[in-house]
């Protein structure tokens, strides 16, 4: 799955806060909060933005917090996605994702990924076969789920011109920019497009803190922010407030930066020793795999496997995946596995990928005989 380990959750510093704040202020935490967030966080995330990078502030009125990077998606989606709208996702892509817009019946574009992220000019190609623009591009442009790959430099600004020339909005899924653990980091769409291109910012506490909490933010054009706070009045009037504030006090207390340190780390030992343990089990059947420099995920591809039917054969050795069919509305990638090496520890994904050669041997022994 896609959950944080369960040792990089920080439970015990966040139940401390929480006690403190619900004896503290319990009158308030319980009433119902303003719908584009707690002014606490809302200000916490701007300030932990603009220590990040102070040439790129966020503007208070481009800012909404949200359940969750899902209810983000949501909202994007609900603004822009009408019956029959064309929408350009990656393939493979985040199955949430894409079955959000298809649950607003736009249509998928399925463009397909490289070792640089969404390939933009077969994107031009099938724009130009259909004779028809896409009103939405959702990208993950970021360590991006399922693949573990990253939109170059370059692609990320033809991106942003086909999207101005289209018209396009752009919805900008990122939960896991902040995981970055090598390499340069790169300019957000958001902060390329430069206000020239509207661009939805989509972001989440879940991977950098915890998925329960069940926390996000968006960033926007305050016109769109401005219409996103009407339509989350209608779905659910405010995020959690206590949490929001458990949230809040945790970045107030200067702990988010040290946190993200630790998992930086981690998350690299952990990648690199997943690597290393798949060349050595799988390599001899002429496996495949992404480097990821951030993230959660890499995607391997086992060729003559079918990894649907490895899923259970894995399973009675005990070991999982999510099979590469699960990432994409046409039913591709049946010799992909996407492969999570966040969540588990280093002895944990040696005894894995063990396990998963099992597996494989079995499924490809069975096959010949
Ligand atoms: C690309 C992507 N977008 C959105 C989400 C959903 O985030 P949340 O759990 O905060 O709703 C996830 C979680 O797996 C994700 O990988």
């Amino acid at each position: 799955m896609g959950s944080p380990a369960a040792e990089a959750i920080p439970a015990g510093t966040l139940s401390e806060i929480a006690a403190d704040i619900l004896r503290e202020g319990a009158t308030a935490a319980f009433d119902y909060g303003p719908t584009e967030g707690e002014t606490v966080l809302r200000d916490a995330l701007i300030a932990f933005q603009e220590s990040s990078d102070p040439t790129d502030p966020i503007d208070p009125e481009s800012l909404i917090v949200t359940s969750g990077g899902m209810q983000g998606l949501d909202l994007a989606c609900k603004l822009f996605v009408d019956r029959g709208d064309l929408v350009a996702v990656e393939s493979p892509t985040y199955t949430n994702g894409s079955a959000t817009i298809t649950s607003y019946e736009g249509e998928l574009l399925e463009v397909p990924v490289d070792a640089d992220g969404m390939v933009v000019a077969e994107l031009v190609a099938q724009v130009q076969a259909r004779g028809r623009a896409p009103r939405v591009i959702y990208t993950i442009p970021t360590f991006q789920n399922p693949s573990g790959t990253t939109l170059s430099l370059e692609r990320r600004l033809e991106l942003l011109e086909l999207a101005a020339e289209w018209n396009a909005v752009v919805i900008e899924d990122d939960p896991y920019t902040l995981l970055r653990f090598s390499g340069d980091p790169l300019p957000s769409l958001e902060r390329l497009a430069e206000g020239r291109v509207p661009v939805i910012g989509v972001r989440t506490f879940s991977k950098i803190l915890a998925p329960g909490l069940r926390v996000g933010w968006v960033t926007a054009t305050p016109e769109i922010i401005a219409r996103m706070i009407d339509a989350k009045q209608g779905m659910d009037t405010c995020t959690n407030v206590p949490l929001q504030l458990v949230v809040a006090e945790f970045m107030r207390r200067g702990l988010l930066d040290s946190h993200l340190a630790s998992l930086r780390t981690q998350y690299h030992e952990r990648k690199v020793a997943l690597q290393d343990a798949l060349a050595h089990e799988l390599g001899p059947f002429g496996a495949r795999w992404t480097d990821p420099a951030g993230g959660f995920f890499l995607w391997a591809t086992i060729p003559g496997v079918d990894s649907d039917a490895l899923f259970s054969i894995a399973l009675e050795q005990g070991v999982a995946f999510i099979p590469g069919s699960a990432f994409s509305a046409s039913g591709h990638f049946n010799d992909a596995l996407r492969l999570c090496f966040a969540s588990t520890p280093i002895d944990r994904l040696y005894e894995g990928a063990k396990r998963l050669r099992r597996a494989v041997e079995i499924q490809l022994g069975e096959a010949q005989s």
